[in-house]
């Protein structure tokens, strides 16, 4: 049999009246008596081969398997192609059928299904247009990430999944255990012992690899995690997720504004890369799930972010209340920012995306530099137009007593986070890192509306499937 080639390269070939084998799903068969023409598609790219069956060649019988979701091996001569919309195709000399599709119980048979039915085949969507583009989208981002955290001198490092500690102190996490759940024992005062769990201690997924990053800033100087974490917070929202992927930087020797650079200049190199390696991908989706996508991601690449303070965006979230704006959710000062807000200031009020700094210390963790003021910390969000934040981060609090101060001023746990103190103790360095939500930014590059069409298959309250 010939080796096969990719249809990207196929459909860039111009070896001419050469054989060529290509191999694939069937996307459509249509024609008449004498001539079929099946649309081919390997996932290589969005764009099908046309392979043209005469069928004074082919019999019925050997056609009838060919249907939609069928998966074929087509051998045949590459020719330029008569009719329009491509410049290459391949007339059939050699069928082989490798799985049939039965069309009376192929779910993607229809075009225009919705969303919510395609999450429901999770396992089949990848074969649609719209989630072979948003996943191989979803690749490159990840290849970009890679790419600039290397290029600029960070080292990739991995951070433990299963931890003792949580990072945000939100308290959603979710808990790792052996222990026999048809069989919990709970000692004098009521508690699980956890002495005898595989661990010795409780222990749950990690809500962030900050913690650990930070030590490992403390000794390479500049790292990054990228991996999933955990979030057991019951939001059913399109742009929460329960398991989701994050990036996070963290760096030595770095301030406040060297911070919001860093977080400006690495989410505009990823929507480049976009921009520059998915282009296909990226036309499909703004003629079909969101017209206005390519003119956003080039906007975002060519403007300056703005830079606003907590306290400057509230005043101008009153001002829009006075002015008869109605808001959901309250703002005064010292309340946390919701999407709604972040959505009016980037949207609205200033049509670009938005850093946002020095936040009141009561709604961000505690590992935050304080300011002087006493009240606000040196946050760094980045709300971003259609998604609201994109990124959370923070100069780190490098001053043990204050650090030590602020976990007891919020009860934090301490046992469990002597290590973390350490860092405090010997050789101390300002630092500063953010993370980034990969499924955030894929709503971003891709246009989609639901963070659960940007990730394979979905983690989200009462939701496990596949
Ligand atoms: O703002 P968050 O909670 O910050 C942290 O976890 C820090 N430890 C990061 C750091 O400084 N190293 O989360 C960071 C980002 C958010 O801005 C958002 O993009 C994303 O992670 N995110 C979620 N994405 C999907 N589903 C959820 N439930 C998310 N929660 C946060
Ligand atoms: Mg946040």
């Amino acid at each position: 049999m010939m080796q096969r080639t990719e249809i990207i390269n196929a459909l860039k070939s111009t070896n001419f009246n050469q054989p060529i084998n290509v191999r694939g799903w069937v996307r459509s068969r249509r024609g008449n008596k004498q001539i079929n023409f099946i649309a081919l598609n390997d996932g290589s790219t969005i764009k099908n081969i046309q392979i043209v069956v005469d069928l004074a060649k082919f019999t019925e019988e050997q056609m009838k398997p060919v249907t939609t979701g069928s998966c074929i091996s087509a051998t045949g001569i590459l020719v330029p192609s008569q009719g329009a919309g491509q410049a290459v195709e391949i007339q059939l000399t050699e069928l082989e059928v490798y799985g049939t599709a039965d069309p009376d119980q192929y779910p993607l048979q229809k075009k225009g299904l919705s969303m919510e039915y395609l999450r429901t085949i999770a396992h089949l969507r990848p074969r649609t247009n719209t989630f072979g583009a948003v996943f191989r989208i979803r690749h490159n981002m990840a290849m970009a990430i890679h790419t600039y955290f290397h290029e600029h001198g960070y080292f990739y490092f991995h951070t433990p999944l299963i931890t003792a500690s949580d990072c945000e102190g939100a308290g959603q996490m979710f808990q790792v255990t052996t222990k026999n759940l048809y069989n919990l024992k709970k000692n004098e005062e009521g508690k699980i012992d956890y002495s005898d769990d595989f661990f010795g201690k409780q222990t749950s997924l990690t809500v962030s690899g900050q913690l650990e990053g930070e030590l490992a800033a403390m000794a390479l100087g500049k790292i990054y995690t990228f991996g999933p974490t955990f979030r057991a917070e019951n939001s059913n929202t399109p742009r929460h997720l329960a398991e989701f992927w994050m990036i996070e930087p963290e760096v030595a020797f770095i301030q406040k504004e060297e911070l919001m650079a860093l977080e400006e200049d690495f989410i505009k190199y990823c929507v480049r890369w976009a921009l520059d390696h998915c282009m296909d991908d990226l036309e499909f989706l703004n003629q079909y799930v969101d017209k206005g996508l390519i003119e956003r991601l080039r906007s975002v690449v060519d403007t300056q972010f703005v830079h606003l303070t907590y306290t400057e965006g509230i005043e101008i979230l009153q001002e829009a209340i006075k002015n008869g704006h109605k808001f959901e959710f309250p703002c005064n000062w010292g309340d946390d920012i919701s999407s709604e807000h972040e959505r009016y200031l980037v949207e609205q009020h200033f049509g670009k995306p938005v850093i946002m700094t020095d936040y009141p210390k009561d709604i961000k963790a505690f590992y935050m530099k304080m300011n002087e003021d006493g009240k606000t910390v040196q946050g760094t969000d980045v709300l971003f137009p259609q998604i609201g934040e994109i990124i959370g981060g923070s100069v780190r609090e490098e001053n043990l007593d204050k650090l030590n101060s602020e976990i007891e001023r919020r009860q934090i746990p301490m046992k469990d986070m002597w290590w973390y103190l350490d860092t405090r103790r010997f050789g101390a360095a300002p630092h500063a890192g953010f993370g980034l939500g990969f499924e955030r930014l894929m709503l971003f590059v891709t246009g989609m509306q639901n963070i659960r069409d940007v990730i394979p298959f979905p983690r989200t309250p009462k939701t496990a499937e596949f």
